[in-house]
């Protein structure tokens, strides 16, 4: 399969720096506010990268939840492999693509769970279905299909309250650098890259 007579045309507007804001989670939400009004899909959809003990990466898509002084927000299993990686290391990269807008947002920080109280508000959002998944899913471990149906269906007979376990709840990755780029004509893409100084971002354009 030959994949190089694929060719991209990137015909978007310019970033310009003037335009860009001087703190990267507004400029963030300026274009998160842009990608919903276009209603893309999955447009809260973003690679999570993490490394192992042995410093291995590992990528995996996770939904964004929210976004704010805490961070980017995502909910998952502790006990999963993203999880056990964090333990060890947690230092961690987010990156969306918004291919409708050719943009891509780099995101590298620190990763921490949220509070106890957060996580069960949020586990008492969801659906009871989407409940009883999270309970009984030992996330990125071996099963057995036909095992995981049947506990997930004793689980959901009756009307027991399904309670959040304390294996689950949420992650806020606390960004340390951001990085915006604009795919432009002639791979003159534009790229900036926000990088913290004292109390402020220190804002670079990078070469494409
Ligand atoms: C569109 C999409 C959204 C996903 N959202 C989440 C999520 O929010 N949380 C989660 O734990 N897994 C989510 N997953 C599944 C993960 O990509 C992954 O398979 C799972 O978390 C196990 O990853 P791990 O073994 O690296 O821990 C999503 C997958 C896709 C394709």
């Amino acid at each position: 399969m030959n994949l190089e007579e694929i060719k991209l045309e990137y015909l978007q507007d310019e970033l310009k720096q003037d335009d860009l804001h001087s703190d990267p989670l507004e400029q963030f939400k300026k274009w998160m506010e842009q990608i919903l009004k276009a209603e893309v899909s999955y447009p809260n959809a973003a690679f999570l990268s993490s490394c192992d003990e042995q410093g291995m990466p590992d990528s995996r898509t996770v939904l964004i939840k929210s976004f704010g002084d805490a961070g980017f927000r995502f909910y998952t299993n502790y006990l999963s492999k993203k999880g056990r990686d964090f333990t060890h290391n947690n230092k961690a990269s987010l990156l969306f693509y918004w291919k409708e807008f050719d943009r891509q947002v780099r995101i590298n920080g620190f990763v921490h769970k949220c509070s106890r109280l957060e996580s069960e508000e949020y586990f008492n959002s969801r659906s009871r279905e989407s409940k009883a998944s999270a309970i009984i899913s030992p996330q990125s471990h071996k099963i057995s299909r036909e095992d995981l149906i049947e506990q997930y269906q004793t689980l959901l007979e009756g009307d027991k309250e399904l309670v959040c376990p304390t294996h689950w709840g949420g992650f806020d990755l606390t960004p340390t650098q951001f990085e915006f780029w604009q795919g432009r004509p002639n791979r003159f893409h534009d790229r900036f890259q926000y990088t913290q100084s004292k109390n402020s971002w220190l804002i670079t354009r990078l070469g494409p």
